[in-house]
């Protein structure tokens, strides 16, 4: 079975497949009004959302597809106790393909591990955002028209920020990208993914404490929330909250070609004056998101009567049941599931969570 849990399961082909049909869906949706008729699609949210989970259901009802699910785990029999794992069992007894976004990183994993359809992680806590990034990535393609040689700021909670840690990924893997991290101290991206994904990939990063310093060099400003839900000290988020706030005077050293992403929600980090620049793409962005979710569930649909399609998630060299995660919020600490460890390849000598990428606890 073939599922879309981290970014980089899509191969470079398979990647460019998913961005080219989602560009002739745009240009000839009447071609594709019927392309998953009889298929239902389960969108299981147990976090909130707007954009991921509505344009999914508009995604799958414009292919022709009808769609069933939660958007809120306590109406489920998730509020009786059952497992992400036991949940995932059943619905691929319903329905065609599922989109799941979990509070618990790694769930997506879990849940692949135990359907029988494919399964999309529609966001698993503060780890992967991965159609998200495809989103971002058919934005920059339509706004900007390639994906090598850019120089991109990440702004904001670039810590918990799953949609950074997605995209960062994602674009890791093209050529003369680099990377411009703004972000305060306490925010900063994990240091997974500075030694794992930029410097194994070669991507060169900078870390800055201003985006004004910066503004003229990008191509992409990608902005992003001061994420309340996942500070477990609320003293905390209060003193970060403000910490980087675009406003219409902070563009004026930007180029006229740079674009600004943001996964939205918004809160107060991009002013609305900004919203009228020609440089704001974060509304036209939400759009892409409908596209590329119909590209994707038809490809994996695809795919999934393919065995040549299927790619293995847990790495062949994991360790099993031997160590604890260090995160407090990883499936493996929350749910009756066997830890997963992989050698890092930052440190030798170390493991990394397969679920959630953090460190193993000594
Ligand atoms: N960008 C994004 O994931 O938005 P939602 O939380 O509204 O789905």
């Amino acid at each position: 079975m073939r599922h879309l849990i981290d970014p980089t399961d899509l191969s470079m082909q398979e990647l460019d497949e998913v961005i080219n049909l989602a560009l002739d869906i745009i240009d000839n949706r009447e071609k594709y009004s019927e392309a998953c008729k009889g298929k239902k699609l389960a969108t299981l949210f147990y976090e909130p959302s707007t954009r991921t989970r509505l344009s999914f259901t508009a995604a799958m009802l414009e292919l022709g597809g009808t769609v069933l699910g939660f958007s809120d785990a306590k109406s489920s029999s998730v509020a009786k106790g059952e497992t992400c794992a036991d949940t995932t069992k059943v619905i691929s007894c319903f329905a065609d393909i599922i989109a799941m976004r979990h509070f618990e990183e790694g769930a997506a994993l879990v849940a692949a591990q135990n359907a029988t359809v494919p399964i999309i992680n529609a966001g698993d806590g503060s780890h992967s955002h991965p159609t998200q990034t495809l989103t971002d990535l058919l934005t920059i393609k339509r706004e900007i028209g390639r994906f090598d040689n850019l120089t991109i700021g990440f702004c904001g909670d670039l810590r918990f920020g799953r949609t950074v840690h997605s995209l960062i990924k994602a674009m890791s893997r093209y050529e003369g990208v680099k990377v411009v991290l703004i972000a305060p101290d306490q925010l900063r991206l994990p240091g997974y993914m500075k030694h794992e994904v930029c410097e194994k990939n070669n991507v060169p990063y900078i870390e800055v404490s201003s985006m004004e310093e910066v503004m003229g060099d990008l191509d992409v400003l990608y902005m992003t929330r001061v994420q309340k839900e996942r500070f477990l000290d609320e003293d905390e988020f209060d003193r970060l909250k403000d910490s980087f706030i675009l406003d219409s005077s902070k563009l004026k050293n930007a180029r006229p070609e740079m674009r600004i992403l943001h996964p939205l929600p918004r809160v107060n980090e991009i002013t609305v004056d900004v919203d009228a620049d020609p440089r704001a793409a974060y509304f036209r962005q939400v759009e892409n998101g409908k596209f590329v979710r119909m590209a994707l569930i038809m490809k994996l649909l695809e795919w999934a009567k393919d065995d040549s399609k299927t790619i293995d998630l847990i790495p062949e060299d994991a360790i099993r049941n031997e160590y604890v995660c260090h995160n407090k919020r990883c499936i493996s600490n929350m749910e009756n599931v066997d830890s997963l460890f992989r050698p890092a390849t930052d440190k030798p000598g170390k493991f990394r969570c397969v679920y959630c990428e953090s460190k193993a606890k000594l």
